[in-house]
C-alpha cells in the first residue's frame, strides 16, 4: 500500500511555505531555492549529521540542529542565517580542516608548476574519453602535445604510486590523449568570450608567450606576439632537437593557440625594429616580456674564442636552422644538463666519430633529465666525470685541436646541494678533439635594452634576470609583466606554460581595472602534514607493473631525426590510468 504524507506549513526566514511531514529542512529549503552549505551530506544516503556545516536555528530548540538529518513539523520557524549560525559554520568548517587526514588535491597535481589536473584527465582517459582529457588539461596547459614529450615530469617525482611500486605515466598519458586531438578533424579549441577591444602585445613566442597568449585571447582580448626569429616556439623550437620535438608537432600545437584569433609576427625584435614606447604608442595597454634565455654562458677558460669551439645553444639552433648539416671527427660537449646531452646527441646524428660529455661533476649531479642520460648512453656517448676544462688547446692557425682539463674530486655540498667539485693538484691532462662545444648554462641576453628608453629601466636582478613582482608577474614599470626563462634563468617549459598563464590573469585585471590582488594561499590538506607516508600505508594496493613507452632501436635512430618515442597504444593508456590512485577528494 502506497504511504501517504501529510502536507504542514512552517516557515522559513519567515517565510511561510507548506512542505511533506517525511521532509527534511534542508529538502524543503533547497526546494524554495534557500542555500544551505553542506559536507557529509549525500542525497543517495541515511543523513549521517557528522560535519555541522548545514546547521539551522529552529524556534525553541535549545541548539542550533542539523537541516540535513531534522524532520519538519507543524508550525517550525527556521532561521538559516544569522552571526550565531554563521560562526557556527565556520567553528564546525575550522575543526574538520584542522585534524582532516586526506588529500584535497593529489601530489601530481600539487607538483605540477601549471597545476594541470592529473587525476581528472587520467580518469577520462581511463574511460576514452580523450577530447574530455585534452579539454581539462588545456585549462592548466595549452601546450600538451610538447609537454607530452619533454616535461621534466615533477608531478611523476612526487606521485604517490611510487611509495606502491613506479609511478604512474602520467605524461605519457598526457601525449597519447594530446596526438589523438591533435590530428583530429574536431580539434579542441575553448570559447573564446566577445571580443573586449582591449590589446596586448607579447615580446616571445617562447612557451611563456604562447600560454599568455592562449589564456588572455580567451577573455576576448586582442593579443599580438611579436618575435625576434622566423619561427615561434622559442627553445622548443631552436633548442630541443627533432628527436624529441618534431617540428610539424610544434608547428600543430601552436596553431592551437593561434586558432583562438592570436596573430604571431614573426622577424620583429624589440629594442632593434620598436621599443616598448611604440607598443604603448600603438594602443598595447599592456606588454609580456617572455624573451627566454638566450644567451650561452662562457666556460671562463683560455682560448674559448677560438675556431672550433661553439656555444651549445648557437650549435642548436645553427642545426635547426639549417646552417649546419654535419660535424666530423671527435667532438667534446662541456656541460651536464639538457643543453648539454642535446648538443651531444645532435653532435653524433651530424655523423661525428666520437662524442664525449666532459663533465666535472659525477653521473648522479648531472642536471640532464635521467632519461636523455640513458638514451644518450645507448647511442654510444661516452661520459667523463669529474673533469672540469681550464683551456682551450690550439694548432699554429688558432684553431682547437683539444682541450686541456684537470681531475677534480667531490667536496661537500654547495648552494645548491650538490657536492662541490675541487680540482686535484697536478692532475691535469688533454683530451683531442676536433670540435668543443660549450653547454655550461644560459642567461637572458638584455644587452639590446639600452637602446629602449623604457626598457632599460625594468629593474634586473644581480644574475641579469628581469626582477617581477612574483604574486602579480609585473616589473616595476607599470603595465610591463615579464615571465618564463628571462625571469626564472634557464628552467623548463613547464615552468614558463605556468608563468605565463598567471601573467595572462594578471594583466587581465589590470586591463579591465580590477585589482591585482596578491594571490591567497588557499588551505590544502595533505595526508604528509600529519605523517610521512611509507610503502606499508599501501600494502593493499596489488603491483602492477608500469606500461613501457616503446622507443626506436639506438643503433638505428642515432643515424636520423627520426623521433625516438613512438607513443603509447590505446590499451597502454587504459592500463596506466588505472594504476592511478586517484589521490585528491
Ligand atoms: C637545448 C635545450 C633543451 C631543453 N630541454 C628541455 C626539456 O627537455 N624539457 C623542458 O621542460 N625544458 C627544456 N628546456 C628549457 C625550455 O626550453 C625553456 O625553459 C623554455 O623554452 C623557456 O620558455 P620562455 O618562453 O621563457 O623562453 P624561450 O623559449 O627562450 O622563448 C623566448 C622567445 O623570445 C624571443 N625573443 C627574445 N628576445 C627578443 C626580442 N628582443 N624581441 C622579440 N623576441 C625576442 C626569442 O626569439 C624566443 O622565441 C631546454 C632548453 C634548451 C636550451
Ligand atoms: S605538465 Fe609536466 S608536471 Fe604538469 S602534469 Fe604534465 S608532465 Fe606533470
Ligand atoms: S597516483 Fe594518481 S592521483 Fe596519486 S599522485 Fe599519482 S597520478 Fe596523482
Ligand atoms: S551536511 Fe553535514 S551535518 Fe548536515
Amino acid at each position: 500500500m502506497e504511504k501517504t504524507m501529510s502536507r504542514v506549513q512552517i516557515f522559513i526566514d519567515g517565510k511561510p511555505v507548506i512542505a511533506d511531514t517525511g521532509q527534511t529542512i534542508l529538502e524543503v529549503c533547497r526546494d524554495q531555492g534557500v542555500e544551505i552549505p553542506t559536507l557529509c551530506h549525500d542525497d543517495q544516503l541515511e543523513p549521517f549529521t557528522s560535519c555541522f556545516l548545514c546547521v539551522v536555528k529552529v524556534e525553541g530548540a535549545r541548539t542550533l540542529v542539523p537541516s540535513c538529518g531534522t524532520k519538519v513539523t507543524q508550525g517550525m520557524r527556521v532561521t538559516t542565517n544569522n552571526d550565531q549560525i554563521y560562526s557556527a559554520r565556520k567553528m564546525a568548517l575550522e575543526l574538520i580542516l584542522s585534524n582532516h587526514y586526506a588529500d584535497c588535491l593529489g601530489p601530481c597535481k600539487l607538483a605540477c608548476p601549471a597545476g594541470v589536473d592529473v587525476q581528472g584527465y587520467l580518469a577520462l582517459a581511463a574511460m576514452g574519453k580523450y577530447r574530455e582529457a585534452v579539454a581539462l588539461i588545456k585549462q592548466a596547459n595549452p601546450l600538451p602535445t610538447v609537454c607530452g614529450r619533454v616535461c621534466t615530469r615533477p608531478c611523476e617525482m612526487n606521485c604517490r604510486r611510487n611509495l606502491v611500486d613506479e609511478t604512474t605515466a602520467i605524461d605519457h598519458v598526457k601525449r597519447f590523449v594530446a596526438d589523438v586531438d591533435l590530428e583530429s578533424p574536431d580539434r579542441y579549441f575553448p570559447e573564446v568570450r566577445p571580443e573586449t577591444g582591449h590589446k596586448v602585445a607579447i615580446i616571445g613566442a617562447g612557451p611563456a608567450g604562447l600560454s599568455c597568449a592562449y589564456y588572455l585571447r580567451q577573455e576576448g582580448h586582442t593579443v599580438d606576439i611579436f618575435d625576434a626569429k622566423p619561427k615561434a616556439g622559442g627553445m622548443l623550437r631552436w633548442g630541443i632537437p627533432q628527436y624529441r620535438l618534431p617540428e610539424e608537432i610544434l608547428d600543430k600545437e601552436i596553431e592551437g593557440i593561434t586558432g583562438l584569433g592570436v596573430d604571431i609576427h614573426l622577424n620583429k625584435a624589440l629594442g632593434r625594429d620598436f621599443t616598448l614606447d611604440d607598443l604603448f604608442d600603438r594602443e598595447y595597454e599592456a606588454v609580456f616580456l617572455g624573451l627566454g634565455a638566450q644567451s650561452g654562458t662562457s666556460m671562463r677558460v683560455e682560448n674559448e674564442d677560438a675556431d672550433g669551439v661553439l656555444s651549445g645553444i648557437d650549435f642548436l639552433e645553427d642545426v635547426k636552422m639549417k646552417r649546419i648539416d654535419s660535424l666530423k671527427g671527435k667532438v667534446g660537449v662541456i656541460g651536464g644538463g639538457n643543453t648539454a646531452m642535446d648538443a651531444a646527441r645532435t653532435a653524433l646524428r651530424l655523423g661525428a666519430d666520437e662524442v664525449s660529455i666532459i663533465y666535472r661533476r659525477t653521473r648522479k649531479e648531472m642536471p640532464a633529465n635521467e632519461m636523455e642520460i640513458e638514451e644518450g648512453e645507448e647511442e654510444g656517448i661516452i661520459f667523463k666525470f669529474l673533469t672540469a676544462p681550464v683551456k682551450v688547446i690550439l694548432d699554429e692557425n688558432n684553431r682547437a685541436t683539444g682541450i686541456e682539463c684537470v681531475q677534480m674530486e667531490l667536496g661537500p655540498p654547495d648552494d645548491s646541494g650538490r657536492r662541490r667539485p675541487i680540482p686535484i693538484p697536478d692532475s691535469n691532462f688533454v683530451i683531442e678533439l676536433d670540435w668543443v662545444i660549450a653547454a655550461i648554462g644560459q642567461k637572458p641576453d638584455l644587452a639590446f635594452a639600452a637602446r629602449d628608453s623604457k626598457l632599460v629601466n625594468v629593474a634586473q636582478t644581480r644574475w641579469g634576470t628581469l626582477e617581477i613582482k612574483p604574486e602579480v608577474m609585473e616589473t616595476n614599470i607599470p603595465g610591463v609583466f615579464a615571465g618564463g626563462d628571462v625571469v626564472l634563468g634557464p628552467a623548463t617549459a613547464i615552468e614558463a606554460i605556468a608563468d605565463g598563464k598567471k601573467a595572462a590573469k594578471a594583466i587581465h585585471k589590470f586591463i579591465t581595472g580590477e585589482r591585482m590582488e596578491l594571490v591567497n594561499k588557499p588551505f590544502i590538506s595533505r595526508k604528509e602534514n600529519f605523517k610521512k607516508l611509507s610503502p606499508d600505508d599501501f600494502s593493499y594496493v596489488p603491483r602492477v607493473e608500469r606500461a613501457k613507452m616503446p622507443v626506436r632501436d639506438p643503433e638505428e635512430r642515432k643515424h636520423d631525426w627520426g623521433e625516438i618515442e613512438l607513443g603509447f597504444s590505446p590499451d597502454q593508456v587504459h592500463h596506466e590510468a588505472l594504476r592511478c590512485l586517484e589521490c585528491g577528494c
